[in-house]
């Protein structure tokens, strides 16, 4: 069984030959989108979400993908059979291309196709036991007016300083604020609070990236019979929150313990606890394989 599997428009090469020129523009600028698709039982899981959020990233950018959406999908198979056994994270990166050194990406006329596939995290039992620690990171998270996070493009660099914060603090992951001091996700995963019964996650427009898993824990609460809002809270509404739960396409449904040095009510908590066995139906759920 393979760690590690790499491609380059489609072909598979090693590490050391998995390149694109200094000149693509995804490696100069972060003019790039991509995403991850993780296995479930060695199929797909959710691809076609996946697939239509990179639909929307290539069109917020101006860079209508130059492969179908079959191609993709047997991309995503081919490396996960590559790798050879155990469950995969499966990131796909498309960039604009090569062209001269500008910002002026007229003359970029071939994407380049990069797959990665490597095991799926997995994250330590304590922290779906207990709760994991997070912090409210300085660093905010850039504006839907500037690079809109609903893009999942290469362009990182607030999530990755922010994550160092979390890291100087021992924490799993960092949240970020917008600059209206919101709550916007974490660096890589999106955020929920419960309060008094009512499972809360910021709105689309605080500026974030909609995650898959996001979408279907939204549709996982109305199915429960919880009420489940898209809305606004602040850092501060999160510490006073009974129970706080992080989720993405590797940690699914987190719960989270500590904010800082502050302790969250309930960790886990019922609702989340639900939530999570939930969830856990619609991973195992033959319906969203592909
Ligand atoms: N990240 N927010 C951000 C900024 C993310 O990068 C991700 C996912 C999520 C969760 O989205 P989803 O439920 O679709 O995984 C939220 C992937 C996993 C990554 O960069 O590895």
């Amino acid at each position: 069984m393979k760690d590690y599997v790499f491609s380059i428009n489609g072909k598979f090469v090693d590490e050391g030959d998995a390149k694109v020129s200094v000149l693509d523009h995804g490696f100069l600028f972060g003019d790039s989108i991509y995403e991850v698709v993780r296995t479930v039982n060695g199929k797909l899981f959710a691809a076609d979400r996946h697939l239509k959020r990179l639909h929307k990233s290539a069109q917020a950018l101006d860079m209508p993908l130059q492969r179908d959406d079959d191609w993709f999908i047997k991309h995503w198979r081919a490396m996960h059979k590559r790798r050879g056994g155990g469950e995969s994270y499966l990131r796909i990166i498309v960039t604009r291309g090569v062209g001269p050194l500008s910002l002026d990406y007229s003359k970029c006329d071939k994407q380049n196709v990069i797959g990665i596939a490597k095991p799926l995290n997995v994250w330590p039992d304590e922290d779906y036991a207990h709760g994991c620690k997070v912090v409210l990171a300085h660093v905010r998270r850039n504006p839907k007016q500037a690079t809109d996070p609903a893009i999942k493009s290469g362009n990182y660099l607030n999530n990755v300083l922010a994550l160092k914060e979390a890291r100087e603090h021992q924490g799993a992951e960092a949240v970020m604020l917008n600059v209206e001091g919101h709550v916007t996700e974490a660096t890589t995963s999106n955020i929920f609070m419960v309060k008094d019964g009512v499972v809360k996650t910021p709105a689309r427009k605080e500026g974030l990236l909609e995650g898959v898993t996001r979408g279907f824990i939204i549709e996982v609460c109305r199915q429960l019979g919880i009420r489940c809002e898209e809305t606004i809270f602040t850092g501060d509404d999160l510490l006073n929150a009974d129970e706080v739960f992080i989720t993405g396409t590797t940690r699914d449904v987190m719960p989270v313990g500590h904010i800082g040095r502050h302790k969250i009510k309930r960790t886990p908590g019922s609702i989340t606890i639900r939530i999570a066995n939930a969830y856990h139906e619609v991973l195992h759920d033959p319906k969203n394989h592909q």
